[in-house]
């Protein structure tokens, strides 16, 4: 509409000479014939130059007074002929008024101020302010003197205005046709191709962003758990199985039968199939053994061990339960030492909170050789959490069924300057690993930790919820950067 408002004009007419004056005679909005101009003198459809006036508006004080009047004048007006005082008269005006109004009520000589009377010196007077205000506004000129006068109260301000004086251009036509952006099949055969004006390409514009397929953090986090499990030699230990007998999960690993954690509180029992199938009968039967009354130097817990306890099934409470069953398949062979990890999903009957879920990931490592000791320990676990970025760890004593000695691990976190507690560890008791068949002199050193919490530390999640389960957005999975090792820094 604007835009033939202007070819069409400009078809009769040499110029437009002012578009601000244009635009209101043609009932558009000036903004909008501006920009039409702008694009129409890109694509040389006309020539436009730039015009600036000098226009002036009234500041907020000069819009009351307009509205108002002066101060001097509403001061005048309250004033009685017979005078008044001048407490009677600043509160009938207000302080502002009062004050800007005395001024220049006495500058004009319209009033007397006595000490404490206020009279009239004329029986009238024009509030000329106001008037030249209103002109102002209806965008008449005044003398430099008034304006002057109305600069220095304040009352006025210039504001620059820009328009344009527009005659044709040299690709003027008084229609604008949209360039065409493709050769098709219809124009070339139409030979509508010969007539039309091909938009050029802009080699500059930005393509459309690539959709793949995206990682979540969690992924992207294990890889890198993987990695350096990889680069320390260690193998992975098949994980794929989320449904354990109470027997490994817990017998096994020497847990007994009334521990807490065995409880339906914390842990998730199935209904179907509700029992394990087969266990190696000569294995469950020195489990039991030593559950019972121990053995190899051990004393035991001396309670009445139960097979049906053992055949219990559950979700695995956690990845040490395929620690387990590989620790006693490795014992049937004859003995090599190993470095086994596994990074795979646990199940807890827990309370889902900001840091909880009741399934979550954990990262296992274990190493199982003739005669190490817990510096062994403190050694691998030095080289495993430095290549995540975390080279200054504490240890503090803990106690697990499964482990003796056993240490919960702190790392100093660099840029939370703070200690945050990464892991549980300790060693194997014997308890756990002769039953199993392992040579005496066998030791097996291990640890634990989640792959969500250094996840969130990393991609700085405080909720567990938007990281994992139905109330993550996907948006962030699109748009999560690749963070690169150096985990905790
Ligand atoms: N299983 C322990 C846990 O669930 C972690 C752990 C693994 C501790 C190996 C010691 C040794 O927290």
């Amino acid at each position: 509409m604007a835009e033939e408002a202007v070819l069409g004009f400009l078809e009769n007419n040499d110029e437009i000479r002012d578009s601000g004056e244009f635009a209101k005679e043609k009932g558009f909005g000036h903004q909008e014939i501006f920009n039409v101009i702008k694009s129409l003198n890109g694509f040389q459809f006309v020539v436009a130059q730039d015009i600036k006036k000098e226009r002036w508006q009234l500041t907020n004080e000069g819009k009351t007074y307009a509205a108002n009047g002066s101060p001097e004048f509403q001061l005048f007006m309250a004033v009685p002929p017979e005078g008044i005082s001048r407490e009677a008269l600043q509160k009938r005006l207000g302080d502002s008024v009062f004050k800007i109004g005395c001024q220049q009520a006495i500058k004009s000589k319209w009033v007397e101020m006595g000490k404490s009377q206020v009279s009239r010196k004329v029986p009238h007077v024009n509030d000329n302010v106001k008037d030249l205000l209103v002109k102002i506004n209806n965008g008449e000129a005044l003398n430099q003197e008034d304006m002057n006068a109305l600069k220095r109260r304040k009352l006025i301000s210039s504001q620059v205005w820009t328009g344009y004086s527009v005659k044709k251009g040299p690709k003027y036509a008084p229609t604008r046709k949209k360039p065409a952006t493709d050769l098709t099949r219809e124009n070339l055969q139409s030979g509508e191709w010969k007539e039309l004006e091909f938009k050029g390409y802009n080699f500059s514009a930005k393509g459309l962003p690539t959709e793949g397929g995206y990682l979540h953090p969690l992924l992207k986090v294990r890889r890198q758990m993987q990695m350096i499990f990889l680069q320390m030699g260690f193998e992975e230990m098949p994980t794929n199985n989320y449904v354990e007998s109470s027997f490994w999960n817990f017998d096994a690993l020497f847990q007994p039968q009334q521990h807490p954690a065995r409880d339906s509180h914390d842990t998730f029992f199935l209904r179907e199939p509700s029992t394990t199938r087969m266990l190696p009968e000569d294995y469950v039967e020195r489990v039991k053994q030593i559950h019972e009354s121990g053995g190899h130097g051990s004393r035991g817990y001396g309670y009445d061990w139960k097979r049906e306890e053992a055949n219990k099934n559950l979700l695995r409470t956690h990845t040490t339960a395929v620690s387990s069953r590989m620790l006693y398949a490795l014992a049937k062979k004859p003995f090599e030492a190993k470095k086994y990890y596994s990074i795979d999903r646990v199940f807890r009957n827990e309370a889902v909170d900001r840091t909880h879920l009741a399934e979550f990931h954990q990262i296992e490592g274990l190493i199982c050789d003739r005669g190490l000791s817990l510096g062994d320990l403190q050694g691998v676990l030095h080289d495993f959490f430095s290549r995540l970025g975390m080279s200054k760890l504490r240890f503090k004593p803990a106690y697990n069924p499964y482990t003796e000695p056993s240490m919960e691990i702190f790392g100093y976190h660099e840029g939370l300057k703070k200690w945050v507690e990464v892991g549980n560890s300790g060693m194997f008791r014997p308890e756990m690993l002769l039953p199993m068949g392992l040579p005496e002199d066998v030791s097996v050193i291990a640890w634990g930790l989640s792959l969500e919490r250094p996840t969130m530390i990393l991609y700085g999640y405080n909720n567990i919820r938007d990281l994992f389960g139905h109330k993550v957005d996907l948006g962030l999975i699109k748009k999560n950067p690749i963070c690169r090792i150096g985990l905790w820094h």
